[in-house]
């Protein structure tokens, strides 16, 4: 999380440092600060909020041809003023910005304090910025007045993860830039270099890009970028072009991103499958894999990792393909996947499952499989991101740009990737061609169906009333239909602040039933699969403890007759089922915020892509 921008060159500097932090506000909403340099003066202005509460505070004509800013998602330290970045020295001659944690910062500050020095914040990351003045001045034997090597000397003794951009008053013809954990890209401009987190912060400037690596320390002017080893001499820097480049966050008629990303859903679940599909085959193609069919052939297990909502669309994909192509499959949350010391079977394959391809522990996951020697693919949605150019091969899920905080087409997006993988290992082993095609019918079927139900998607307003108030809102489901519960359970959180729980139906019983009291809200995902009768025997054992039972399932169903409230979907293959039955959750999540005055598309605490461990 948090998003750094900066630039140096012939233009004035503060129109580039407040356009990219607007652009990489999604990163982290909690503050906005930054820092320019003039006639050797450091200017600092750091605001509480929005970027556009920053942008109000800093005159337009606030000279400085070069500058450093950054938006924050608390991680140590309060949302406050003080804790903002850019964090500066004593004396006010060095500013630095970073994203990431100092693992060491208890040890360190202690040190620094030992020594005089007066700490103006609670975060970890003012500790850069006395250490790299401390080095700057000559502790240590480090060379006085060099930039390069006070910063190579303070990321020396830190450890943790961090990307930075530092700007001293002395020397205002250069950044120094560094990446360890947390990405930084440097944008090649006339006359004129730009650096930030997220290449898309610099689309409106240059598509020539220089991605730093881990352990890269870069020098930074109007005429480019040097890249060094924090340790070691120059490393070549690697000029690429962006591609796929996403314009502006913008809701256009919608009033929310993320009511516009919701509607978006049949257009890009279309995206994602074209060209992929081989109807006269009952068979599928994903080039990105690089895989033949002899490799599919003698897969031992395929190993699914992904956080939040990727993580529920693992937990689809898993069934898919032990149901479908009868291969060993699991998902793990990646947090937990690597830090566990995992076995990695070298004839497995793992699939990395991430929207923004910038999770941090979703990146420590594939960085853990590549240690052991494992095979680990992506399945990610932003095109050029760590996880996707750590990976090096994989599936993108084009889901077009999702800059809502919560997750909703790229939920979609990833399980059609999911299924449109099943069906091609599927048929390198049990699926016969017949049946290929009769899936291959139904999942080309799908967007229409979506498209379909969002026209009409029922008394959603009704349900928003049982769940707005609540004190807790129940979700069940079995099978595939259980991950949606999960899905529909975050959503509602994320966006509405209603507490929730999930729980697969027959599991329900076990002890989450205890809370059920006269009219406590439940939601059960019962579509028509061969589960759809044990689901019902659960919802009837709510009702029998006097819940207030709302039912999501297959239109036609009488099952519907059993609930108290129901919304119907359009009838899909019983494995395509989750593509529709998570649309009334998400129109529910976005309505129910909605009616609490919730700021959806920026729910309090979160941020778009979770970049810290
Ligand atoms: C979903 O609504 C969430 N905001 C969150 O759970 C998200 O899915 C998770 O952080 C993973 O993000 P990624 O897909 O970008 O890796």
């Amino acid at each position: 999380m948090c998003g750094i921008v900066a630039t140096i060159g012939l233009g004035p500097a503060i129109p580039v440092l407040l356009d990219g932090l607007r652009r990489l506000e999604y990163r982290g909403y909690d503050s906005a600060g930054l820092a320019v340099v003039d006639g050797g003066q450091l200017t600092l202005h750091r605001q509480v909020g929005r970027v556009r509460e920053l942008a109000r505070q800093v005159p337009g004509t606030l000279p400085g041809h070069v500058g450093i800013a950054h938006t924050r998602w608390a991680t140590h330290g309060k949302v406050t003023q003080a804790n903002a970045h850019p964090h500066v020295d004593a004396d006010r001659r060095i500013a630095v910005v970073h994203n990431g944690i100092i693992e060491n910062m208890g040890v360190l500050k202690a040190r620094l304090q030992a020594s005089g020095v007066v700490f103006r914040s609670e975060t970890d990351s003012e500790i850069l910025v006395h250490l790299i003045s401390r080095y700057y001045a000559g502790e240590d034997g480090v060379p006085a007045g060099d930039p390069l090597a006070a910063v190579r000397a303070a990321l020396r003794v830190v450890r943790g993860t961090w990307g930075i951009a530092v700007l001293f008053a002395d020397e205002p013809d250069m950044i120094i830039a560094a990446r360890n954990g947390s990405p930084l890209v440097v944008g090649l401009g006339d006359g004129q270099t730009y650096l930030a987190s997220d290449p898309h912060a610099l689309i409106a400037y240059t598509r020539r890009v220089v991605f730093l690596e881990d352990g890269d320390v870069a020098r930074i002017d109007a005429r480019g970028v040097q890249t060094f080893q924090l340790d070691g001499g120059l490393v070549d820097s690697v000029i690429e072009t962006m591609d796929e480049v996403w314009g502006d966050e913008d809701s256009g008629d919608y009033p929310h991103l993320m009511l516009k990303e919701i509607y978006e859903q049949p257009e890009a679940l279309e995206r994602c499958l074209s060209g992929r599909i081989v109807p006269a085959g009952g068979t599928a193609k994903l080039g990105g894999l690089d895989m033949a069919p002899k490799d599919l052939a003698k897969l031992s297990r395929v190993g699914l990792l992904g956080c939040g909502t990727a993580f529920h669309a693992c937990q689809v994909g898993v069934q898919l393909i032990e149901q479908l192509a009868r291969v060993p499959a699991k998902a793990e949350i990646a947090s937990e996947f690597r830090h566990r010391n995992p076995l990695v079977d070298p004839d497995a394959l793992f699939f990395a499952l991430s929207q923004s391809g910038e999770t941090a522990d979703t990146l420590g996951a594939v960085r853990e499989i590549q240690v052991k020697g494992g095979t680990v693919m992506g399945i990610v949605n932003v095109v050029g991101s760590s996880i996707a150019r750590s990976c090096g091969r994989g599936v993108y899920i084009h889901s077009g740009p999702e800059m809502a905080v919560a997750s909703t087409k790229a939920f979609s997006n990833m399980i059609s990737a999911l299924a449109v993988f099943t069906l091609m290992l599927a048929r390198q082993r049990t699926l016969s061609a017949y049946d290929g095609r009769l899936y291959v019918e139904q999942l080309l079927a799908v967007p229409d169906l979506v498209r379909r139900y969002l026209e009409n998607p029922g008394p959603i307003d009704t349900l928003v009333e049982w769940v707005k108030d609540a004190g807790l809102v129940l979700f069940l489901g079995r099978g595939l239909s259980a991950p949606v519960a999960a899905e529909g359970a975050l959503k509602l959180m994320e966006v509405a602040y209603v507490p929730c729980i999930a729980y697969p139906s027959g599991e329900m019983k076990h002890g989450p039933i205890a809370l059920l009291e006269t009219g406590s809200p439940v939601i059960v995902i019962a579509p028509r699969d061969e589960l759809r009768d044990k689901t019902l025997s659960n919802l009837q054992e709510c009702k029998a403890r006097g819940a207030r039972v709302a039912i999501i399932h297959t239109e036609g169903d009488d099952i519907a007759q059993h609930a108290d409230l129901s919304i119907a979907v359009p009838e899909t293959s019983p494995f395509f089922s989750p593509l529709l039955t998570v649309l009334p959750l998400q129109l529910l999540a976005y309505r129910t915020g909605l009616a609490l005055g919730c700021d959806i598309d920026r729910p309090r605490n979160l941020a778009k892509s979770v970049t810290v461990e």
